[in-house]
């Protein structure tokens, strides 16, 4: 049995930089046509020269076969012009990490300033209106040129304050509330893990005319909070947003299989050495990369919905960021083979197991 696909846009990836870049970007090109590549490096990609720069060291790790498509972090110290700028050197997405909820986002927006009143994410079935608690202007100024210069805004939707399970419900409101603000402004709310949340993206979209998106990532698909503290605790299934429960990731399958042009594929593959996961304070982050397509076949085999994988990888993320869809293809092949230990000095998502599709062939774009 064979699948062909287009080849895939992975629109939410962490690459790194230096080495680990080298070694990790070849497993994202030899599926991908397109990358939306995370600015959460030592330091934070936050400014044109910065978008510049970075491309170049990305685009040569990663070779021809696949194009990089930048972000830049918004940070408290971000202005318009600076977020101009970056759309002027081709960034074409601001992320915003709120203040402390993942890897690298110390310096992010704190969470007074995200916070909306009332600040309980169950408040956003309320009519409007709802009151920032204390925006800061700069903030607001950021999102409004954003929206005039078409830029992307890609959300860590957690709020912080809130406790773990609960930071996404918590951040509803400033969702509601950035989408009624900023008319124009197109929103992602990156990887979504929990089934209250994706409905509301899905309401919201059909809502705004699709103004608003959701990205999933494999392991949010694949397994809850019980693989990760259930038994024994498996760093290397530890992430951000925190994998939630059974019910929630039904309905998140449900979604990402649904073919709803609101939902669409962003790894969010976040490798981290060994032994910055396997410590006292361990690292967030699970590297997809090396299993990425293969682990999304036997999600949506399992659902008799192979026949929607292409839209969730392919095609919905480009028509949503406004891309052509790729021309190049990859092949899947059902072909059993294991999961390698270590990549790179980082262990993989599906380590030593056996995968049950693999890729066999791959053209890229022409
Ligand atoms: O688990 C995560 N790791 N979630 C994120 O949002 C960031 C990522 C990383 O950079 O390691
Ligand atoms: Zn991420």
């Amino acid at each position: 049995m064979e699948i062909n696909l287009r080849r895939i846009d992975d629109l939410h990836v962490h690459l790194r930089q230096g080495e680990m870049l080298r070694a990790v970007a070849p497993y994202t090109s030899r599926v991908c046509g397109r990358c939306l590549v995370m600015p959460n490096t030592t330091p934070p990609i936050a400014t044109a020269d910065d978008v510049i720069a970075y491309r170049r060291e990305v685009a040569d790790a990663l070779g021809p076969g696949c194009e990089p498509l930048m972000t830049i972090k918004i940070l408290p110290t971000t202005t318009p012009d600076v977020i101009l700028a970056a759309r002027r050197a081709g960034a074409v997405a601001g992320k915003v990490y709120p203040a402390g909820m993942t890897t690298n986002s110390e310096d992010g927006i704190p969470g007074e300033v995200l916070a909306v009143e009332p600040p309980f994410g169950y408040a956003s079935y309320l009519p409007e209106p709802r009151r920032w608690k204390s925006p800061s202007r700069a903030f607001l100024d950021c999102l409004s040129a954003m929206q005039d210069c078409g830029m992307v805004l890609c959300l860590h939707g957690e709020m912080p304050g809130f406790p773990v399970l609960n930071r996404e419900l918590g951040f509803m409101g400033t969702v509601a509330k950035i989408l009624g603000d900023f008319p124009r402004l197109k929103v992602v709310w990156e990887h979504v893990t929990t089934g209250f949340v994706a409905e509301r993206v899905r309401l919201w979209s059909d809502q705004t005319r699709g103004r608003i998106a959701a990205t999933i990532t494999p392991h949010h698909l694949l397994i809850t909070m019980d693989d990760v503290i259930g038994d024994k605790l498996m760093p290397h299934l530890f992430c951000k947003p925190f994998a939630k429960t059974i019910e929630d990731r039904r309905k998140l399958v449900e979604f990402a299989t649904s073919g709803h042009p609101s939902v669409f594929m962003g790894s969010d593959s976040a490798p981290h050495e060994r032994h910055r996961k396997e410590c006292d304070c361990g690292c967030a982050g699970i590297f997809s990369a090396p299993v990425l397509i293969e682990a999304l076949a036997e999600v949506f085999e399992a659902e008799g919905k192979l026949a929607r994988l292409q839209a969730f990888t392919s095609e919905r993320g480009a028509d949503f960021y406004g891309l052509p869809r790729n021309t190049g293809t990859i092949t899947l092949v059902r072909r059993e083979w294991t999961v390698p230990e270590s990549v790179g000095g980082v262990v993989p998502l599906w380590a030593g197991k056996t995968a049950a599709w693999r890729v066999e062939e791959a053209e890229v774009n022409s």
